[in-house]
Formats: C-alpha cells, structure tokens, sequence
C-alpha cells in the first residue's frame, strides 16, 4: 500500500514538473519573442494629445479590423497620456472616469477581442507630461495593475525626474514588469539624452532616439534645455539625421526608436507622407501610426497599408538601413533583407523632382552583376539591371526598389 502510494506520488510529481517546465518554456519564449520585428501599431498622442477617451479608442479598434490595418501587421493600440487622474487611498493608479467610464480593463479586453494588443502610458518621474501621476515610487505596483488589465506594450516617459538616473529607473520598471508576470513591449522613451542606444538593450525593446516629431518636413523648435539650447519639436528629416551611427545598436527585440509616425498628419504633401513612411521602414523603426485613422485624406491609407514596404521594416534579419550616399540633396538608404536582397530608398530633398542612380557597388554587391528591380510604391516589377538602377523621384520624395541578383 504505502509502496503504491509512494509510486503514484512519484508519477504525479513528474508530471506536475513536465507541466511546470514547459509552462516555464513557453513564458520564456514569449518574453523572448517580444518585439522580435520592430512594432507595429497606433497611438493617441500625435493627433489627440490629452483628448482621449474610451470611445475613441474602441472606434480605433474598429478601424484596425475594417480598414485593413489589422491585416497589414498593425497590431498595437496605446493610449498616450492623459487617461490617468490620481491614485487612491492605497497607491493604485486610477483611470479617468470621465474618459473611460467602463474602466480600462473593459477597454482592454475590447482591444483583445479583436485580435489585437493594448498599450498605456506612464512617466519615470512624479508626474507624466501632461502632469497626471507618474509612477516614481510605484514601479511594482502600477506593473502589476497593468499586467491585471492586460496591458501588453508600456510607454515610459521621462518628465519630472529631477536628477534620477536613466538607467536606473527603466532597470527598476524593466524588473517590475517582469516581476508583474505578463509579457510586456516596454518602450523607454527618454528622448535620446542619456544615450539609451548605449544602455538599453535587455532593458527595453525600444528607445526614443530624438526629441519629439512634428509633422513636418524640417520645421525645429529650439529650448534651453539643462542651459543648452536644443530643438524639442522636430519635423521627420531632422530626426532621419539623427539615427545615422545608430544602426549598430538596433536588432530583433531592441530597436532604435525615431518617434512615432506623422504619416497623415499637418501639411505633408503625399510624396512628403511616402517618403516620411519609407525612411521609417528602411530604419527598422517602429511603425507607430499617429493620425486620426478613422479620417484619412485620399492616398493615405494606401502609404499605411503597402504590404511590400512594411514586410521591408518587418523583415526578420531585423537590420537597421543606413545612408551609403549623400550628396547634399540626394540621398541613398540601403537595407539588408533575409533572403540576401536589398531594400533601397532613392530619397530627393530638394525642391525640384530629380534623377538618381544607385550602383550595386554602393549596396554591397559587386558592380557586373545583374539584379531584378522592383518599385515598391508602383508597385511593379522594373526588370533586370547590370551595375545599377536609375529613377526619377519626386521633390521632396523617394523612390523605393527591391534589388534581388539574379544567380542564373
Ligand atoms: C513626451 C513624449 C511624447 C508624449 C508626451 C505626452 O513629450 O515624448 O511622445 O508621450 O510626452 O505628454
């Protein structure tokens, strides 16, 4: 009897292992896989700035499924700041109820209800930006409520933190969002000052590279900042600038992040949006839509939604393009993809349409070898070239191939 018992105890004890091994595999390997391409999605900030409520972002939940966005790869929906209004009697961060009268976890499980993932918005300091509480002091505790509302992807501001150091306090929140149990995308977002390119990977998946983008070309706001003077709202072809020497610290699960797109928003002409959107994509940068999607002027949902340039950022390989050519106005951005092609953005800054060619040499392959070209936003097969490729791109715009040599 007792030599029984101790035979079941046994087998029962091997299997409750197997069980709690594998359940530890297959958490580590959703924490591994998170972010594993860069992200792709939407938030609030850029077009609603503190203006946002439940509505709104159920109506964006809608629009991912019916629009096509879901289908092209579009997957993460964060609330920006201003949903948060206090903490109660003891710590736990509230949600406007104003804004969310159903609360967040209900928004939450909507989001989940379509297939899709949801993120928020804290600050490393005492307060957010927009002076709602931040989550100073309440590291562990805040990861815990958003791993119970189901968060998936949280965005760590960097207002109102004094002499903190930055390492330091996206290491305790990295900690307690692990502590907290549920895999998170965990975005720091402190601007680019401490240079988290140097600092961050294994901390979060993705750090702010720049100051803030506008939606503009190259519009620039300068402030004094720690008595420097620096420019904190920048349009899309200042922040490009800025990611150049930066394409070695970016891969799968830890990316460079140069801001969210403007894609549809402000004055950008549709060569400007094209080109805005492609440079992102042949950064590796996170897709990050920032317009009203439910609103869109013709031809923008077709730059969002252009499957051939997206599977470009998405591509596994998960590298970073870089600039190999620079002539003042004209410029080539190159990127390797898995299957040994390139991506290829011709980008035009000046004002007047104009030619330019790229040579296979400057893309890394020997000159006499012959390559099939495909345009990308024509979406259309170009044929096959020896030595290189030439096109005309708009003003302020690009043209972006895929170049495949051809082994016959
Ligand atoms: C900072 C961030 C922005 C946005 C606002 C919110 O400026 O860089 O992306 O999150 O705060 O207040």
């Amino acid at each position: 009897m007792i030599i029984n018992r101790s035979k079941y105890s046994i087998k029962s004890l091997l299997v409750v292992t197997i069980i709690l091994v594998m359940t530890g595999i297959a958490a580590a390997d959703e924490w591994e896989d998170l972010a594993s391409t860069p992200p792709m999605g939407w938030n609030s900030w850029n077009t609603f700035r503190l203006e946002i409520n439940e509505n709104l972002v159920k109506d964006i939940a809608d629009m991912f499924v019916e629009m096509g966005f879901k289908d092209a790869g579009y997957e993460y929906i964060v609330i920006d700041d201003g949903w948060q209004i206090g903490r109660d009697d003891n710590g736990n961060i509230l949600a406007s109820k104003d804004k969310f009268p159903s609360g967040i976890k209900a928004l939450s499980d909507y989001i989940h209800s379509k297939g899709l993932k949801f993120g928020i918005y804290s600050d490393a300091g005492t307060k957010t930006c927009g002076g709602f509480p931040g989550s100073r002091g309440y590291e562990f505790q805040d990861a815990r409520q958003y791993a119970a509302w189901g968060v998936d992807y949280l965005k760590y501001d960097w207002c109102y933190t004094g002499n903190q150091s930055a390492p330091d306090c996206y290491r305790t929140m990295s900690e307690a969002l692990k502590a907290a149990g549920r895999p998170i995308v965990f975005s720091i977002c402190e601007w680019g000052t401490s240079k988290p390119w140097l600092w961050a990977k294994g901390i979060g998946n993705l750090w702010r590279t720049t100051f803030d983008i506008r939606p503009c070309w190259d519009c620039g706001k300068k402030v004094l900042s720690k008595g420097v003077q620096v420019e904190n709202f920048i349009g899309f072809t200042k922040i490009l600038d800025l990611q150049v020497g930066l394409e070695s610290y970016a891969g799968p699960g830890h990316w460079n992040d140069p801001d969210m797109l403007e894609v549809g928003n402000g004055n950008l002409t549709l060569d400007e949006n094209r080109a805005h959107f492609s440079l992102w994509s042949i950064l590796a940068a996170p897709l990050m839509m920032g317009n009203d999607i439910r609103n869109m002027k013709a031809g923008i949902l077709e730059i969002l939604t252009n499957k051939e340039v997206i599977a470009v950022n998405q591509d596994v390989l998960g590298k970073q393009g870089v600039k190999v050519k620079d002539t003042g106005d004209l410029e080539t951005w190159v990127k390797q993809l898995h299957d040994g092609s390139r991506a290829v953005v011709l980008f035009n800054r000046s004002e007047k349409s104009a030619e330019i060619t790229v040579s296979w040499t400057e893309i890394g392959y020997p000159s006499k070898i012959k390559s099939f070209v495909r345009d990308l936003w024509q979406k259309k097969d170009m044929g096959t070239f020896r030595g290189g490729y030439k096109a005309e791109a708009p003003a302020h715009g690009v043209v972006m191939i895929k170049v495949m040599p051809v082994t016959k």
